[in-house]
Parts: C-alpha cells; structure tokens; sequence
C-alpha cells in the first residue's frame, strides 16, 4: 500500500476555556500523493481546526497527524498552509507578499522573486506586481494568498476556503482556474470548502461533515472525467454525486 500524503486518525481537539469546545471528534482522512481532496461541512463543524492540527499550528487533543509519513504535530514547515484570512501584509507590495512564505521556507529572496516573476501571469497578477495589497480586488488577493502558498516549496497545500468571499461568477471561473494550476504541477491539496458544487467540481474525494462536535459522516469518491467546467454542474453524473452530498450532510455520526 502506498503511504498517504496527508492522513489523519482519530483526532479529536478540544479548544480549552469555560466550557471547553469540542471542535471534531474522531476524524480519520486521507488524501493520496497527488490527489485533490476536500473537506466539506457546515460551518463551525471544525474544518480550520482540522487544516491547523496539519499544518502543526494546534496539537491535536487525541490521535495522529501526519504528512507524508511525519507526524504533523508540532511541526509547521510539512504542508503550505493558506489560511481562512489571507492574512497579507498590508505594507507589502504584491511582490514581497507573493514571496514571504517561500522566504520564511528558506529560499533566498533573489530566487523566491525570480520564482515568482514566472507565475504573475498564471495567477492574473501581472500588470499588479508593484502595487499594494489595498489596491487589489477580493479576488486577486485571493490568487495573491495562494500564489504566496503555491511558492511554498511543499508537496501537500493545504487551501482554507481559498475562494470565500467572492461572488458567484467570479467563484465559478476561479475554480475552473484552480483546476488548471493542480493540473499543472499535480501537488496533494487538501481543500475546506462549504460549497458542495466546489467540492466535487475539484476533488478526487469529498469528505463530508457533521455539524460541531465535526465528524466524518461520509466520503465520496468523485469519479467524473476531468477537466471539469462549470456546465458540467447539470450532468447526471454530477447531480446525482450532489443529491448523495446532501443527504451525508443530514447525516448525524
Ligand atoms: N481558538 C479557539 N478557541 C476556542 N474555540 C475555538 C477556537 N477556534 C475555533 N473554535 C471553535 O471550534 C469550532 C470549530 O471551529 P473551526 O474554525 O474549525 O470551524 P470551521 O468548520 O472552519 O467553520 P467555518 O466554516 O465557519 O470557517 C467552532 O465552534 C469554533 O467556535
Ligand atoms: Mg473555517
């Protein structure tokens, strides 16, 4: 058997404080080397929580973390971690945000730029490398946080609602973006996302959740023919994968 890329048994995290929050529950996932992989649920069902257990920000109460075979607990440079917030810094401009987690990876700045420089117009930055961060859209700084997470000399990206917050046409094409950059140079993703359409337009694997305390309640291999486009959100195959996400959402562990 291979070994997983991301893997993750029964972990439970409780949050201290008065009262302690339960936030998952005996979660257990895993995403193969190269396969695009989501994590789906209501809100507050511990999706972040899950993503910062691997990303070695949160120990987690009980069970394993591991990336690529290393426990994740403890250890923040395994996976590329983009946050829910995209946390850019405002008195950056474009350039030095797009660089900051390469360099704090240990690439040299001279390299972590010329790196970048080859990815602007991929990610539809290009004409705005020299600006400041309050100057770009809600969408182009959404490709900035992830061009900044993308740089992350890392084999597991690990995507925090990295498309929240924009509207829904803007969403539709930025998904079919998405898609074209993991197709591209094919890294493990473990993507958190509430919108049942994103999960299963992008994923080898949706995992379903229960509301808080979060667990596992279904997974659901997404074997339609890839590259998927928006139109194909009306073909049967899709909405039946769709009727059997909605029914693992009122599915109570
Ligand atoms: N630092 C914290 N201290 C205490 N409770 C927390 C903390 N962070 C999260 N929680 C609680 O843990 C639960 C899970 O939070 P989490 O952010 O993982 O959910 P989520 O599924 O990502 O939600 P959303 O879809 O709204 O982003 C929530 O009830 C939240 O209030
Ligand atoms: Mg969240």
């Amino acid at each position: 058997m291979t070994e997983a890329a991301v893997r993750l048994e029964g972990v439970r995290h409780v949050y201290a404080g008065d009262p302690p929050v339960v936030a998952v529950e005996n979660i257990s996932i895993e995403a193969s080397k190269g396969s695009f992989v989501s994590l789906l649920g209501p809100s507050g069902c511990g999706k972040s929580t899950i993503l910062r257990v691997l990303a070695g920000l949160i120990a987690p109460t009980a069970g394993t973390a591991s990336i690529d075979g290393q426990s994740a607990v403890g250890c923040y440079s395994l996976a590329a971690h983009m946050p829910q917030r995209d946390l850019l810094l405002p008195w950056r401009r474009v350039e030095a945000n797009a660089t900051l987690g390469a360099e704090i990876a240990g690439i040299p700045r001279a390299e972590a730029r010329s790196l970048a420089d080859r990815l602007y117009e991929r990610f539809g930055l290009d004409e705005f490398v020299h600006a400041w961060p309050s100057q770009l859209s809600g969408g182009m700084r959404q490709r900035l946080a992830l061009l900044r997470t993308f740089l992350m000399p890392r084999s597991t990206l690990l995507l925090d609602e990295p498309l929240g917050a924009l509207d829904a046409l803007t969403r539709r094409e930025m998904q079919e973006w998405l898609e074209n950059v993991w197709q591209s140079d094919r890294r493990t993703v473990l993507l958190v996302t509430h919108d049942i359409e994103e999960a299963l337009l992008l994923s080898d694997v949706v995992y379903v959740m229960s509301p808080r305390p979060g667990h596992i309640v279904a997974r659901i291999d997404v074997n339609l023919a890839r590259p998927r486009r928006t139109s194909d959100i009306i073909s049967p195959g899709f909405v039946e994968l769709k009727e059997r996400v909605l029914e693992a959402l009122h599915m109570r562990p």
